[in-house]
This record gives C-alpha cells, structure tokens and sequence, in this order.
C-alpha cells in the first residue's frame, strides 16, 4: 500500500511541477529564443490594471518610458503572448517596409479561441496577401471617393444642441457617450448610406450595444489572458459572445436595410456601403466576409475619430488662447465657407492642431499585430526567430527627441509650420520617417485619413462657432487604463456663443 500511496504522490508532484513550469517559463519569462540584448518589461506589468485604478500614461513613465528610450524595442507580454514591442522609428520603418516578413498576424491568428477574435474576424484592416487585395479593391474607392458633408454639419449642429442641453440640465457633460452617437451617425449616413438613429437617442440598438460590448472587448484580464475563454466556460464570457453575435447580425442588417432601393446607375462605383453590399450580393464576398468588413469600417469609422475628437477637445480645452484663436480663423470666413471643408482645410492652424492631438494620443497607442515569417535582423543587432509577435507603441514613437526636439512632450501645434504647404510637408516627411504613425504607414496606412480629416474639421470647426468649453474642475484627468488611450470619462462644460 505506501508503495502505491508514494506513487500516486510522486505522479502529483510531477504534474505539479509540470503546471508551475508552463506558467513560470510558458506565460511568466519571454521565451528562450527571444532576443537577450533587450529589456523584459516585467511579467506583472500586465496585472497592474487588474490590481489598482490605473492610469496608462503613469504606467508609460513608470515602466516603458526609459527601456524604450534606451533600447528602442523591449520584450513584453501582451494579449495571451510574449512580443517585441518596437519604437525606434528606423525599426518600425524596417517593419512597415517589410510587409512580407513582419505580414499582419490579428486576433483571428494570435487567439483564434477569443472574443475579440470572434469580434474583428477577417477584414481589411487584419488579413494580408490576396484576401486583403480583394477586399481593399471594394473598400478603398469608397473611402477616397467625397462623401456628402452637409450630413456632417447637420449632425454636428444637432451634437451642439444635444450638449448644450445636457450642460444645461447638469452643469456638465460626460463626453465620450454623445462623441460615439455622434461619430457613429457620420460613419453610417455619410459612408454606409444607411442611418443607425444614434443621435440624441439613448435606445439606439447598435450604439447601446457598442456600450455593452466595449467594456468586455477591453476588460484588461482576458485582454491579457485570453486563453482562459478557450480553456474554461465562463458565464459572463458566453454572453458576451452570444453580445457580440448579436450585435455583428443587427449591423449587417442595418446596411442591408438601407440598401434595399435600387442604386442609380454609377452609385455603386463611389459609395463604401453601396459597393459593400454590392459585393456580397453578387457573390465577390461570402456573408461571413461582408459582416466582418462592415463591423472593421464600424470599429475602424467611428472609435477612432471619437477618441481624435475626445482628445482634441480636451487639449482646447486646456489651451484657452489656442480656442478662441481657432474660433477666431473660423469665423473670419464666409458663413459658407464656414462649413466647407476644402475652405476650412486651407487655415493652417486648425489641420496643425488635429496632427499635433494625433501626435501626442495616437488612438490606436499601441499596436501589436505582426509576427515575423522568418528568421530576421531588426537593426543590425536585434535577430528576431521566425514566429515572433511584433508591434509597435505609437505613444512612444511619435514622441522621439531626436525628430521632433527636447519638447517633443509638450502640445505645441506651431512646431507643424504656419502655412499648409510646410504642414504638410512636415506630415509626409514624418510619416515616411515612421516618426509620426498614428495613421499606421507603409502599404497598410490608413485608408480612412480623408474622411477622418475631413470629419475632425468640420465637427471642430462647427463646435467652435457654435460653443465655448472649458474643463469640468471636478474632472480628475485621468487616462484610460487599458485598451484604447484616451481620457477616461472627460467631463466639459459648455456655453452657447450669441450670433452676432
Ligand atoms: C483619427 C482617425 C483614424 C486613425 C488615427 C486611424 C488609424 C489607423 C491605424 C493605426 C490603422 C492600422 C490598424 C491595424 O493595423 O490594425 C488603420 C487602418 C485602417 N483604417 Fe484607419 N484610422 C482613422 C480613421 C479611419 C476611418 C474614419 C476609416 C474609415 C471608415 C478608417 C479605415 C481604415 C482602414 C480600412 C484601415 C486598413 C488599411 C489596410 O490595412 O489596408 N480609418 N487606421
């Protein structure tokens, strides 16, 4: 008998020393190939979220701001896996360069178990090679073609209204709700042709649903430990799922509904939601790959210029001067001119503040969606083994001291030039250098920079002839803690300008 009690004893102390193992070197320790010439952002860094009320700017200066200064690239764990997270620009220009080594490797392959991987699927934005030329070759044209912006003014206005009422009802605004029924109204009327009813209605099924889903998508436990989905059933992870089949269901029948007219003849050829649907009708796209590439142009047309938006108005709002001397360039033109966007994007100052924003809070910060094909050398002293996960933190990369000078902290739009031809300029340059990437680059840039630019000026433009805002003093300026950088529940109080 204690032979077989010893046995049963050691095959216990074997798993367990098995399980301790895989958690120490499988999950705690980057893995023994990674490079050694680079610093292991600690193990613990991924808990911090999960463990106090953070804030991932103060996190960024603890833990990231010096390892990334120094070496350029360090060893992170992130998303269920260890990664190579890059931020000096002549590697990250190596990366975007080198889209056959370094191709797109999203949720769908780095956790193909997940929610999120069951959220973002294929799409443009995740897939490479043949399957993205498909599907850029119908979304592209719809993005670069012009869209109606008098559609833009008129939700803008309604926005004015909706927060001029609510100041008026609470002395303040919380305004990330209002700023995604806003975005969301744009994208879907101005570039799916199909209206999701989300301005000023709180009942609104998708933008309710958004609300539902965002907290779930970015709750930083299973961010970071996405295996757990895939190991053990968990009730609040099932309805989330059963959330996110919902609400991928409810979109694509919400494009499909406002597609149901015939189309004049040529419509098809400019109209993003048009040629989305025209291609899953004809068959160039199964279901599957409509609903996926209508919930990108969802997640990719409205987070991301509500989070510009968010972070734009915040900075006007701290720099007063800076306000009211964009007020004042809006309102030195014509009331037409006042809600043209090629009018409006002739005032330097208004496209240098909207890159200055994008600069310092990139709203996409950071990025780790790449897995290198093959063995490589990044620089000339960093070997990367085939099947590594690398990305890049834009935070850190748009802030580089040796581009952009020892204040390259500090939000100081002017350093962007005074006059349009050296603004933009200075853009192409940035960018090509990889020292400004907010908007990605290389071959997969953003294919959404029109309409994003032309949305940020026009709303801003609109804002500011209509309202004067100021922080709420009782706003605790603070960031998000994970997910997506951007002020976390901003808060604004408004005063509506008399029209002389
Ligand atoms: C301020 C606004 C925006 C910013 C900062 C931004 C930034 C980015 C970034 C960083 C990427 C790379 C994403 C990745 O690799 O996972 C990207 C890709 C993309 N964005 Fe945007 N975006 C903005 C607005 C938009 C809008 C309004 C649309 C259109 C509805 C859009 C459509 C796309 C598409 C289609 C891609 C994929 C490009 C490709 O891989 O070929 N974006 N964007």
């Amino acid at each position: 008998m204690f032979y077989v009690y010893t046995l049963i004893a050691i095959v216990w102390l074997l798993l367990l020393s098995w399980a301790v193992y895989k958690v120490v070197f499988g999950y705690m320790l980057p893995p023994a190939h990674f490079p050694k010439n680079l610093p292991t952002i600690p193990f613990y860094y991924a808990l911090l979220p999960l463990l106090k009320d953070v804030d991932q700017e103060d996190l960024w200066h603890k833990y990231l701001k010096e390892p990334l200064t120094q070496h350029g690239a360090v060893k992170i764990y992130f998303g269920g896996a260890w990664n190579i997270l890059v931020t000096r620009p002549a590697y990250i220009n190596q990366v975007l360069k080198q889209d056959e080594v370094f191709p797109k490797a999203g949720n769908h392959i780095k956790n193909p178990n997940s929610i999120l991987a069951l959220y973002t699927g294929e799409n443009i934005i995740s897939t490479i090679n043949d399957q993205w030329r498909g599907f850029a070759a119908i979304v592209k044209p719809g993005l670069q073609a012009d869209v109606d912006t008098s559609i833009i003014i008129r939700n803008a206005e309604k926005l004015v209204d909706l927060l001029l009422d609510e100041q008026q009802r609470n002395a303040t605004v919380v305004m990330p709700r209002p700023l995604q029924d806003y975005t969301l109204a744009n994208l879907s009327e101005a570039l799916l042709g199909s209206s999701f009813d989300t301005l000023g209605n709180p009942n609104a099924p998708l933008s309710k649903l958004q609300s539902e889903i965002k907290p779930h998508i970015f709750n930083p436990f299973y961010l970071n430990f996405p295996m757990l989905e895939r190991w053990f059933k968990i009730p609040s992870r099932e309805e989330a799922r059963k959330l996110v089949l919902n609400f991928k269901r409810q979109l694509c029948e919400k494009v499909l509904e406002g597609h149901k007219h015939e189309h004049p003849k040529g419509m098809e050829e400019s109209h993003l939601g048009c040629r989305l649907v025209t291609a899953y009708r004809s068959g160039m796209i199964s279901r599957y790959h409509f609903q996926q590439n209508c919930l990108s142009m969802f997640l990719a047309g409205h987070e991301n210029p509500q989070i510009l938006l968010l972070s734009m108005m915040r900075m006007l709002a701290e720099h007063q001067t800076l306000q009211q001397q964009l007020r004042e360039h809006i309102l030195a033109l014509s009331p037409e001119d006042q809600a043209n966007p090629h009018a409006l994007a002739e005032i330097p100052l208004l496209t240098a503040t909207i890159y200055e924003t994008l600069r310092l809070y990139p709203p996409i910060s950071q990025l780790l969606n790449r897995r290198t094909e093959e063995d490589v050398m990044l620089g000339d002293e960093v070997l990367l083994r085939k099947g590594t996960y690398v990305g890049y933190n834009g935070y850190t990369t748009n802030r580089d001291q040796e581009f952009w000078g020892p204040d390259s902290h500090e939000f100081r739009p002017s350093r962007w030039g005074d006059n349009c031809e050296d603004i933009q300029l200075l853009f192409r340059k940035a960018s090509a250098k990889s020292t400004f990437i907010s908007f990605h680059g290389g071959r997969r840039t953003c294919l959404g920079i029109k309409f994003a630019m032309m949305g940020a000026r026009l709303s801003v433009a609109t804002f500011l002839r209509n309202m004067e805002w100021k922080l709420d003093p009782t706003w605790p300026r603070r960031m998000t803690p994970a997910g997506p950088l951007m002020p976390k529940m901003l808060r604004l109080q408004f005063t509506r300008l008399e029209k002389s």
